[in-house]
């Protein structure tokens, strides 16, 4: 069976001026379905640049890219639409809600994207909406929703759609601890559920609640594995050591 996702070589550089920054330097790894993976980093180590190629808003520069087998790389961004609305949940740090819209016409809006009927999808978000245990605020307008409850949104919407990925960008990054690790219990049960799940983060203790760590330092991978090896994470102040351009 081939891996859910699967980055061969992935290369990705931008030109400024006369410098190439190499964002992503040939990076390798799959995701088997099932998986719950954290890609972890500092600052500048590639995380957004992997998680916008996962998430086709972006392509590699050179390297393949196979989400589910299909090969990403080539595709017109009307197909990458397609393949996104189709395959993934995103979840992002600043929830992305629509403020004048209910929470149930939120949740609603990738279903309508993706063209699923009114009724099918008010359904739909209705039953992920209960499952963050918002079922009781249908109507309600984020903002009269408190962070952590605007994040549980945001997994609503990004769960509805039945994704076989749910992309996570630093998810608790706006969040006080005790409502992050809320948050991160969430995933945590999305996974146990079956659901693929890659979370992107720059927080060591956030990346050891995945099963596994991919560790990015100057858009290279350094680490693939278990994430509670004690490799897996590494001691602050050293990461990037000797990385100076
Ligand atoms: N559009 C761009 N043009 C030029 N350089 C870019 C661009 N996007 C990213 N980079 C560079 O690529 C490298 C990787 O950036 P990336 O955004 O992937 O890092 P990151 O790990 O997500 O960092 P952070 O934790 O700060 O979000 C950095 O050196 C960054 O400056
Ligand atoms: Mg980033």
């Amino acid at each position: 069976m081939s891996a859910l996702i699967e980055f061969r070589d992935v290369c990705k550089t931008y030109q400024m001026g006369d410098t190439t920054i190499h964002a992503a330097d040939h990076v390798s790894f799959q995701v088997q379905k099932g998986e719950f993976v954290a890609i972890v980093g500092q600052s500048g180590s590639g995380k957004s640049t992997c998680m916008n190629i996962i998430g086709c808003l972006d392509v590699p520069t050179s390297g393949t890219y196979l989400l589910d087998g299909q090969d990403v790389g080539g595709m017109s961004r009307n197909e990458l639409a397609a393949i996104r609305n189709k395959m993934l949940g995103f979840i992002f740090q600043q929830y992305n809600l629509l403020p004048k819209l209910t929470l149930l016409e939120n949740v609603e809006v990738p279903l309508m994207y993706a063209g699923m009927p009114k009724g099918d999808r008010r359904e739909r978000a209705k039953i992920a909406l209960e499952m963050v245990g918002l079922g009781d605020k249908l109507k309600h307008k984020p903002l009269q929703l408190s962070g952590g409850q605007q994040q549980r949104v945001s997994i609503a919407r990004a769960l509805a759609g039945d994704p076989a990925v749910i992309l996570a960008d630093e998810p608790t990054g706006a969040l006080d601890s005790h409502t992050g690790r809320e948050v991160l219990t969430m995933l945590q049960q999305l996974h146990a559920a079956g659901n693929t799940v890659v979370l992107i983060t720059h927080d060591n203790s956030i990346a050891v609640q995945a099963q596994r760590i991919i560790r990015l330092e100057d858009g290279r991978v350094v680490y693939d594995g278990d994430a509670h090896a004690p490799e897996a994470v590494v001691t602050p102040g050293l990461a990037g050591k000797g990385a100076a351009q």
